[in-house]
């Protein structure tokens, strides 16, 4: 699916949960080349230390690269020197837990609002204004975000920034198709990874998921279709999306309410009357 021998570029790499290693993991199972950006050297120490699984051969072939998102010198140094790409996946999201997710949604920390936006939402133009030369014979670009259409206890602030991701998915899409690069978003089920232990209450969020997934939904598991997902937007297979956002999510976005026991695999007979 993914076009083997060609470099893409995952964007967001913290430790081996990340969505982003799932992400990286399946693109070099298709015979794509992937380079990883972190943040800075802590989280790459952090990585290594965390990838016990991981042989001594395999730490030193993962190709990382320095990129504070935030910082414009870091993303234009980044792609003055990076190998032609064929995609590019931004797997970047923060908002400071203690003032923009919780139970209450009001909050008066401005700047943080404005920190997340740039790091949630904005930093994906940043990543198309300087990757785009990178790809030079057109490309794909994957930003992954979270159910928008439904509003979720404590996700607050967050959940602000993945509806103006999309937007910016559909803006972004309608400039580089000049370029001959698409412009989509993956919505994802919840995931069992550090940015979503941040989000207070997500406990409650994966027994809501699974409970109103026709396809159930398992928060560890599932990041494998995700990244499949993810590797579909990339490939030639979706030559003609762009601007849209992809819902791999075992269902629970449309059905917006638990499943009935008779409704699962297994469960007691239909009620009367409703067969
Ligand atoms: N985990 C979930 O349940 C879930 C569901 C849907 C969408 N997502 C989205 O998937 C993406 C990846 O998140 P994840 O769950 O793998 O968590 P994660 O914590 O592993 O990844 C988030 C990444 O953002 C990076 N980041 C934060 N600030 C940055 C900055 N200034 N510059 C560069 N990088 C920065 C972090 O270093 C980290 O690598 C995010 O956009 C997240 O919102 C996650």
């Amino acid at each position: 699916m993914i076009e083997a021998g060609k470099y893409y570029l995952v964007m967001g790499l913290l430790d081996p949960e990340s969505i982003a290693y799932h992400i990286g993991k399946t693109i070099e199972s298709m015979g794509g080349n992937v380079i990883y950006t972190v943040q800075n050297d802590i989280i790459k120490r952090r990585f290594l230390d965390r990838a016990a699984a991981l042989t001594d051969e395999e730490r030193a072939n993962l190709d990382f690269r320095f990129c504070d998102i935030t910082d414009i010198e870091q993303v234009k140094e980044l792609f003055g020197s990076i190998a032609p790409l064929a995609g590019i996946v931004h797997s970047i999201a923060f908002a400071n837990p203690r003032t923009l997710l919780g139970p209450e949604f009001h909050t008066d920390s401005i700047d943080d609002i404005k920190l997340a936006h740039h790091i949630s939402c904005a930093s994906l133009a940043t990543v198309l204004k300087y990757g785009a030369a990178r790809m030079e014979k057109g490309g794909s670009v994957v930003a992954l975000t979270f159910d928008t259409t439904h509003v979720y206890p404590c996700y607050n602030w967050m959940g602000v920034q993945k509806a103006a991701l999309e937007a910016l998915v559909r803006a972004l899409a309608r400039r580089h198709g000049r370029d001959n690069i698409r412009v989509n978003a993956l919505s994802a089920g919840p995931l069992a990874t550090k940015a979503a232990t941040k989000i207070p209450g997500f406990e409650n969020m994966i027994h809501m998921w699974d409970a109103a997934s026709p396809l159930k939904w398992d928060i560890v598991k599932d990041k494998q279709a995700v990244a499949d997902g993810v590797a579909f937007l990339l490939s030639p297979f979706a030559a003609k999306i762009t601007g849209h956002t992809l819902v791999v999510d075992g269902g629970a976005a449309v059905t917006a309410a638990p499943l009935c026991d008779w409704e699962r695999p297994g469960g007691p007979p239909t009620p009367e009357g409703d067969a």
